[in-house]
């Protein structure tokens, strides 16, 4: 029996063949869906008698030594799991496998559906039986990995330095990316791509699979000397983390895959789309965030005159970052005491946000509520509401201790605190922050990182509910970007670097899982407060235009020409804004070269903005074209360079047809070291 699914020009086909297996025919373009085969299985001496080939739902025990779809074990019985024959149906636009053990009473379900183009992979584990199961691991997916594939890339970093792509050429043997912090971290989270080797942003094959779960995770691929080779993505569970109780069930994070034959702009196009059907549309307003401006030291008058020149500047909504509540001074103390700080603000937050309203702008704050400070008063009355509790001393992290969420008493204190700033302010938005990973993850012995991630989800969840608010994940930066936590929040803030020059790549990478539009880039400080470089204004906002335009620096340390350079670029991304965020970012450059060539281009393909980035003298006088990517071959634009300084604002360029943009190019290399040009293009016919 074959059937086929098919998502908007991606087809999925699953067969159960006359071994009763189930095998993944076909992942990939629709238009070739015929090639479709399960993949003949060569019986060798020395190898079992009854061939075990690759199929969905693997277990142990007839021979195949892959990865099995679960492993677990029933301490009452004595026995481990191990799943019978797997079925195979069509339910509508999804199918459905599901297999059983029929000794234990543990039934396993995967569904796969289409959103897009992204096929999206959901598991359940559902107990029946009479024992309790204690799980080892369990795969959300584990589908073939396609023979052409002889990389993996994933992406590497650390705080403030995310975004780096990772390639290691891959001929048998596992890789692995394994997320152990709580967080899925710096470098990449749970996201992993197989490619061949010379593929690229417009040209190559390649699969990515992205888990969307904010907590622990295993990303991997393993390919056997017999030449069949699984991806396994799957929440990790920590030892004894998950006993299964008769008549429970549990879900495991959804899997996105996603497949390409031209490039990686295919792969961000289909998850971008699929993640931005999962949020909000929003009108996203220019933020000012006062942490770059001030760090700690806000006050009420300062954070009024902050205000007063971040709305002269085109700014629409000011955050209130760290260092407003109840003695918080430094990264030491305060946390978890969410009342305004009387000496700072000894009016409440009231006359700030009356000015911030006055000014023309919305109110947002800062909050980091998993955290708890030891010095503070909510750790002083309950010391036992952190993880790991009761161990002394316990370990802390940027000087903060982790509450356990998944504690009533403790998800009620934080959603009543919120509830109370919220009740008596005027507050549209949250940035939801997290400054350091789980650990110990530990209550009773066992560690818990994914209560924690699941009570996490419910807490976002139940003030959205009751609040029209929106929220920004924030985690140090980009230590928790991921579609799990996507589907509960509303913007990322993708790195505490605002280096320009570092957050062209960072949001590169970030945003081949995440729409541009969620994700927060800001106007930072020239001298940058981390890498201490200098750089053009004009520079620093084509990089924040791209994405969630903000301003993060004292606009008092702003020269005129800077400050008008920032105010026609957050004009250009007012009037643009509507398109551009619900449109597609397209590389048409690879990581690392320079120029570094973007385009945003409208949904309906009717006009784009090309961005070109030169970041170091170019090495010849002459440089060479400057070819765009994602635009339709057989139309032709109309292009208009825009200048973010002097006169005209609007230099015409010229006609030309998409198929000669791409192929050929035009000289639009800004040609000094920190420079970018912005074209915009219009479809003309
Ligand atoms: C880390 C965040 O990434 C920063 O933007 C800022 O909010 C600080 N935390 C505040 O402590």
């Amino acid at each position: 029996m074959k059937l086929k699914l098919d998502g908007h020009s991606t087809a999925l086909i699953l067969e159960q063949t006359d071994d009763d297996d189930i095998h993944w025919s076909w992942f990939g373009p629709a238009s070739l869906a015929e090639m479709a085969t399960p993949a003949g299985f060569q019986r060798l001496p020395a190898s079992p008698d009854q061939p075990v080939g690759p199929s969905l739902m693997p277990g142990h025990g007839r021979g195949f030594h892959g990865i099995a779809q679960i492993e677990a074990f029933c301490a009452t019985t004595r026995r481990r799991v191990q799943l019978g024959q797997p079925e195979l149906r069509q339910n509508g636009d999804a199918l459905h496998i599901a297999a059983r053990d029929d000794h234990l009473g543990l039934e396993v379900g995967t569904t796969f559906k289409f959103q897009g183009d992204a096929l999206v992979i959901t598991t359940t584990l559902n107990h029946t039986g009479q024992s309790p199961i204690d799980l080892i691991r369990a795969a959300s997916a584990l589908p073939p990995a396609p023979d052409w594939a002889n990389e993996v890339v994933t992406h590497a970093g650390a705080w403030g330095r995310e975004g780096y792509e990772a390639r290691r050429s891959w001929t048998t043997g596992r890789v692995e990316q394994l997320g152990r912090g709580g967080r899925p971290g710096f470098d990449g989270g749970p996201t992993l791509s197989l490619t061949e080797a010379g593929a690229g942003e417009n040209r190559g094959r390649w699969l990515t699979a992205h888990l969307a779960w904010s907590g622990p995770f295993r990303m991997a691929v393993e390919k056997a000397t017999d030449g069949s080779a699984q991806i396994l993505a799957e929440r990790r569970f920590a030892p004894g983390e998950i006993r299964l109780e008769p008549g429970e069930e549990l879900d495991l994070p959804a899997v996105m895959l996603t497949v390409s034959e031209s490039g990686l702009n295919t792969i961000r196009r289909a998850l971008n789309t699929a993640i931005r059907s999962m949020g909000r549309s929003l009108v996203r307003p220019v933020h000012f965030n006062t942490w770059e401006a001030r760090y700690f030291d806000v006050t009420e008058a300062g954070c009024i005159a902050l205000a007063q020149d971040a709305a002269g500047l085109g700014a629409e909504r000011f955050v209130l970052d760290d260092g407003w509540f109840k003695g918080r001074r430094n990264d030491q103390t305060s946390l978890g005491d969410w009342t305004v700080d009387p000496v700072q603000f000894p009016n409440g937050l009231g006359p700030l946000i009356t000015a911030v309203q006055q000014a023309g702008m919305e109110f947002g704050l800062w909050l980091e509520p998993e955290m708890v400070s030891p010095d503070s008063d909510v750790y002083r009355a309950h010391p036992d509401w952190v993880l790991g509790w009761p161990q002394e001393p316990l370990p802390t992290g940027r000087n903060q201790l982790v509450l356990d969420l998944a504690l009533p008493a403790v998800a009620d204190y934080l959603f009543e605190s919120i509830s109370a700033l919220l009740d008596a302010n005027e507050i549209s938005y949250l940035k939801w922050d997290c400054n350091r990973d789980l650990y110990p993850a530990m209550r009773d012995g066992i560690e818990r990182p994914g209560a924690q991630t699941k009570a996490l989800y419910r807490l976002l969840d139940r003030i959205r509910s009751n609040y029209p608010v929106e929220i920004e994940s924030c985690a140090s930066g980009g230590g928790r970007i991921d579609a799990g936590i996507a589907r509960h929040t509303d913007r990322f803030w993708a790195s505490d670097a605002t280096d320009a020059i570092d957050r062209l790549r960072i949001q590169r990478s970030t945003g081949l899982i995440m729409p541009h539009e969620r994700l927060g880039a800001h106007v930072g400080p020239s001298p940058n407060p981390m890498t201490g470089r200098q750089i053009p204004m004009s520079f620093r906002v084509l990089t924040a235009f791209f994405g969630h335009f903000g301003i993060e620096a004292d606009p008092g340390h702003f020269s005129p020409d800077e400050k008008a350079v920032l105010q026609r670029g957050i004009e250009f991304y007012k009037s643009h804004r509507n398109w551009m965020h619900e449109g597609q970012l397209v590389m048409a450059s690879e990581p690392g070269d320079d120029p570094d060539v973007q385009l945003l281009v409208s949904d309906d393909g009717a006009r784009a903005f090309a961005r070109v980035m030169r970041i170091d003298t170019p090495k010849r006088p002459l440089p060479s074209r400057v070819r765009l990517a994602g635009l339709t071959a057989d139309a032709r634009y109309n292009l208009v360079e825009y200048a973010l300084a002097g006169d005209p604002v609007e230099w015409p360029i010229g006609e030309y047809s998409g198929a000669g943009l791409m192929a050929e190019g035009l000289a639009l290399d800004p040609g000094r070291a920190l420079s970018g040009r912005l074209i915009y293009l219009e479809r003309t016919a």
